[in-house]
């Protein structure tokens, strides 16, 4: 039984999510939390690698907080340090996607499930208990042991290693393209959740299988 690893930012829960609290703690209008919402995505994901590159670990909490502290002053709004610690909050409750609980029950049985994210374990326990995706996998597997993030090889193979497989007995199962490439690159399978149509990328290894959501995933196996 080959072992499937899912992302949890983007793939399994919905990151804008968080769009909610900006609108609610900074009064803002939807245009504008959305935009707040797409620059602290983005510097989370590039503070990440940048801390990899530079071998500057710290946890992906912390990342999130200063990418939010980034996107905050970036879009010119200096709310108190409770209400930022609010915003920061939400990501502990962001919403699964509609199809994210139903694919891991379909999935059950013939996989061996597991989580993968380059959240630290307290924040991803969190999260998998409010969503109920903690009883739906069998372990919740964390960049932050390795001290380091996906992309590097080094996650991909600490999850293998954990799951007790060779790395081509495991699948990555990401929405994030340059997680599906660094699996790929690491000699994972990867199964790329392409809900928005992306083209592929240009760095790391190609997609084994390509799916436009997770419902579609268990019939593309
Ligand atoms: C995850 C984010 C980074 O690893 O997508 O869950």
């Amino acid at each position: 039984m080959d072992a499937l690893c899912f992302d949890m930012y983007g793939t399994l829960c919905d990151t804008s999510s968080v769009t909610a609290a900006l609108r609610r703690e900074l009064d803002a209008s939807a245009a504008h939390a959305a935009n707040i919402d797409a620059t602290w995505r983005r510097r989370q994901l590039s503070y990440a690698q940048q801390r990899s590159q530079m071998n500057d670990y710290a946890t992906f909490r912390a990342v999130t907080a200063d990418a939010l502290d980034y996107a905050l002053a970036r879009h010119n709004e200096s709310p108190s340090e409770e209400t930022r610690n609010r915003i920061l909050d939400a990501y502990d409750t962001l919403d699964p996607f509609p199809d994210a609980l139903d694919a891991l029950d379909d999935l059950q049985g013939e996989f061996d499930l597991a989580v993968l994210s380059n959240g630290n374990p307290e924040m991803l326990e969190t999260l998998a208990s409010t969503t109920g995706i903690d009883e739906r996998v069998s372990r919740i597997l964390s960049a932050d042991t390795v001290s380091t993030f996906k992309p590097s090889p080094a996650v991909y193979e600490h999850a293998a290693s954990e799951l007790d497989r060779a790395l081509d007995e495991c699948w990555l199962v990401s929405s994030n393209a340059w997680d599906v490439a660094g699996a790929s690159n690491a000699g994972m399978n990867a199964a790329w959740v392409n809900r928005n149509n992306d083209p592929e990328e240009r760095v790391g290894g190609a997609a084994t299988i390509e799916v436009e959501s997770l419902a579609a995933l268990p019939d593309a196996f």
